[in-house]
């Protein structure tokens, strides 16, 4: 990363909280976003963190996404709802969406909540984490706009949505979380190999020929390439069908890209399951057999290169560390872009560049 500077991250928060005030977003939505926005950037996902602040924003003032969503929940059965989330950002749909799961698994042993008319919710582990804080084990998906190429097509078509699985270990805030969108690299990684003309390994993306190329401006504008082949391009279609068609949201290439489309609603769908971890066996037992196989894993002799084993989730836990402490890193060009958006809502920013 082109390196700045390290900051706070309770200043970042406190900065996207003024920002989204300033669009109108009320004080309980505004504190949600700043918070799963920036929660990204501990985690070392630096991708989906407050990078991000300055499409949301231009999302609401394009009015394309509206400030304060009127969220409402449908009862399908007991332990299956439906909510509808009114066109607002992502993560305020998303955030009451895993609130309500847990509290259908933590009453029925299994919640299921069907998301629509959401927006782009960020980084799927947040909601991940408050369902393992919760002892439920869960799975998080969504869809997204066209990025990816269905297996054997040069044209994009999915998104790069991530499959999401998490569940509790004996550390509360050490979940094991595997948090992966489908392609081979996330976009907005892509995107700032291409700002800062890095090399990206061959297999990430095909460049607008669709020959394979390294070559991160090229990548950029090309056709980014799902992980594994046809494996990844079936888990991407297979996002597009759980979250997308079966929520009721829109699927089949017609979510909008938040980005680029402010033509209207996007319509994102999310599908959120969760467990609790003592429907078979108490939780205590859950734990200790996790804590066991992460042991066992451990032990494993290492493959050459490899210090450490590490299980899906630790290596974020690992920077949340570093970054709590250190604080959290940002490349010149998001600096730079907060600075805008600093400088246009007269909200004081703790970035100088
Ligand atoms: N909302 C959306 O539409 C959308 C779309 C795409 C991606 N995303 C988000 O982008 C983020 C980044 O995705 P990504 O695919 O670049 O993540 P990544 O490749 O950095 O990590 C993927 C998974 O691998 C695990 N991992 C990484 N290194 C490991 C190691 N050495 N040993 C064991 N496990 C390891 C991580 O813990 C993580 O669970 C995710 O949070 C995802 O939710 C969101």
């Amino acid at each position: 990363m082109n390196i700045k500077k390290r900051y706070k991250k309770t200043d970042l928060i406190k900065f996207a909280f003024k920002v989204l005030k300033k669009v109108g977003l009320n004080n309980l939505n505004s504190k949600t976003v700043a918070n799963l926005i920036v929660r990204a950037d501990e985690r070392g996902v630096w991708s989906h963190g407050i990078v991000r602040l300055p499409i949301y924003i231009k999302r609401i003032e394009k009015k394309s996404a509206k400030i304060n969503p009127i969220l409402k929940f449908k009862k399908i059965t007991n332990n299956i709802f439906h909510l509808s989330g009114d066109n607002g950002l992502g993560y305020i749909a998303a955030n009451e969406g895993i609130k309500k799961c847990v509290s259908l698994a933590k009453k029925n042993g299994i919640g299921l909540v069907g998301i629509s008319e959401s927006n782009h919710f960020g980084m799927a582990a947040n909601y991940l984490e408050i369902a393992a804080k919760n002892k439920c084990i869960a799975w998080v998906f969504t869809n997204a706009s066209k990025a990816l190429p269905p297996h054997g097509a040069m044209a994009p078509f999915f998104g790069t949505s991530p499959f999401a699985f998490g569940c509790p270990t004996k550390k509360i805030n050490k979940p094991f979380i595997l948090d992966m969108a489908s392609s081979s690299v996330a976009r907005g990684k892509l995107k700032f190999a291409a700002q800062n003309n890095i090399k990206i390994p061959f297999g990430y993306a095909l460049d607008k020929f669709g020959k394979p190329t390294n070559d991160g401006a090229k990548a950029f504008k090309g056709i980014m390439l799902p992980f594994g082949g046809m494996k990844g391009a079936g888990l991407s279609w297979m996002m597009d069908i759980v979250a997308g068609i079966f929520t009721g949201a829109n699927h089949s290439g017609k979510v909008k890209n938040a980005i680029n489309d402010f033509s209207g609603a996007s319509n994102v769908g999310h599908l959120m399951i969760c467990l609790r971890t003592d429907l078979f066996q108490s939780h205590t037992n859950f734990i200790k057999k996790i804590e066991f196989g992460i042991k066992e894993v451990k032990k494993l002799k290492k493959a050459k290169g490899f210090k450490k084993i590490l299980h899906p989730g630790e290596p974020e836990f690992n920077n949340q560390n570093v970054n709590s402490k250190k604080g959290i890193l940002l490349s010149k060009e998001t600096i730079k872009e907060l600075e805008k958006l600093s400088k246009k809502y007269d909200v004081r920013s703790p970035f100088k560049v």
